[in-house]
């Protein structure tokens, strides 16, 4: 069933203490938000009952408990269950963990509550993520904003990603700011400090639609051409925030398979 990953040596008699060397995936909490005290005890499990190693993350989300015998596999489950409330992950032709971004919790782009939705989707399917009853996998991936920082363009099955449909709010002082270089563009993630930014080339002219228009005093966007791709936002986060008017798009079909490169999902409801 869903989050056990068996492992088997074909050379046990060579190699006994890794006869067994069974994979856990263990549901993480929404946006992987934990108290140093449900760690503790994560790992006191998996060191009395596996081999102590992890992996936190896998890369879908899980916690990967990596390593443990066939005896142990109820008894964790017992465990994890009963004494923490905290549940197995999915495999094999299962849905698979949901998982989402930072959301509200702490990023103030999101456009969505991530970590509601995420937990939302897990309860209402926990048949699907126990019980392989798919040909294949089946991934659910949520963003606050189009920044998307789970990838859910890219991995996901369905993915949900917030954006909004009115318009982006401007701060014009700040904006004047940015230019005169008295705030530090794109958050300071590249470590300029506080430092000019040419408004036309590096904001202007890189918005894909091409639907702002500076003048050297004032910045004008023409929200209805705007495809909401968050680069404007992402220089000038000071100046320029995201819409009040907030949803979801809604998208199905990412893949990314091993010969042909990544496919992205496709639109199925623009805005809900
Ligand atoms: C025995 C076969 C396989 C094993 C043991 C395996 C193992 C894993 C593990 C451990 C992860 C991370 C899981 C997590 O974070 O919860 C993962 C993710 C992934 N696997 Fe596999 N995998 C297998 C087969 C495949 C196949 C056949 C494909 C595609 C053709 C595939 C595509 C992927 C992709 C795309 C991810 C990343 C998903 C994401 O980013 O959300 N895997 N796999
Ligand atoms: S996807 Fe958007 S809302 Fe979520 S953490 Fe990234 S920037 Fe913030
Ligand atoms: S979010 Fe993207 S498309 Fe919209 S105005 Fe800004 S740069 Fe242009």
């Amino acid at each position: 069933g869903g989050g056990v990953i068996g492992r088997y040596c074909d050379r046990p008699d060579l190699f006994p203490e890794v006869a067994h060397f069974h994979t856990m995936r263990v549901n993480q909490p929404s946006s992987k938000f934990y108290t140093t005290e449900v760690l503790k005890q994560l790992c006191d499990i998996w060191e009395k009952r596996g081999s102590g190693l992890t992996n936190m993350h896998g890369s879908t989300g899980d916690i990967i408990l990596l390593g443990t015998v066939t005896d142990e596999l109820e008894p964790i489950f017992y465990e994890l269950t009963h004494d923490m409330k905290m549940d197995l992950g999915g495999s094999g032709s299962n849905m698979r963990t949901p998982s989402c971004c930072l959301g509200k919790a702490r990023c103030e782009w999101s456009c969505i509550d991530t970590q509601d939705i995420t937990n939302d989707i897990t309860h209402e399917y926990q048949d699907e993520l126990h019980r392989p009853a798919f040909p294949y996998k089946f991934k659910f991936k949520t963003s606050g904003c189009p920044n998307d920082c789970v990838a859910a363009i890219a991995r996901a099955d369905c993915s949900i990603i917030g954006t909004w449909r009115d318009k982006i709010r401007i701060d014009q002082e700040a904006v004047k700011a940015y230019a005169a270089g008295e705030l530090a563009p794109n958050g300071n993630s590249f470590g300029t400090g506080p430092s000019a930014v040419d408004i036309q080339k590096e904001v202007c002219d890189l918005c894909p639609t091409r639907c702002i228009d500076w003048d050297g005093k004032n910045l004008k966007i023409w929200d209805e051409d705007c495809t909401r791709c968050m680069h404007c936002i992402n220089v000038m986060p000071r100046a320029l925030r995201t819409g009040t008017d907030t949803g979801a798009t809604i998208l199905c079909g990412a893949k990314a398979p091993i010969l042909e490169g990544a496919q992205l999902s496709s639109v199925i409801i623009p805005f809900i």
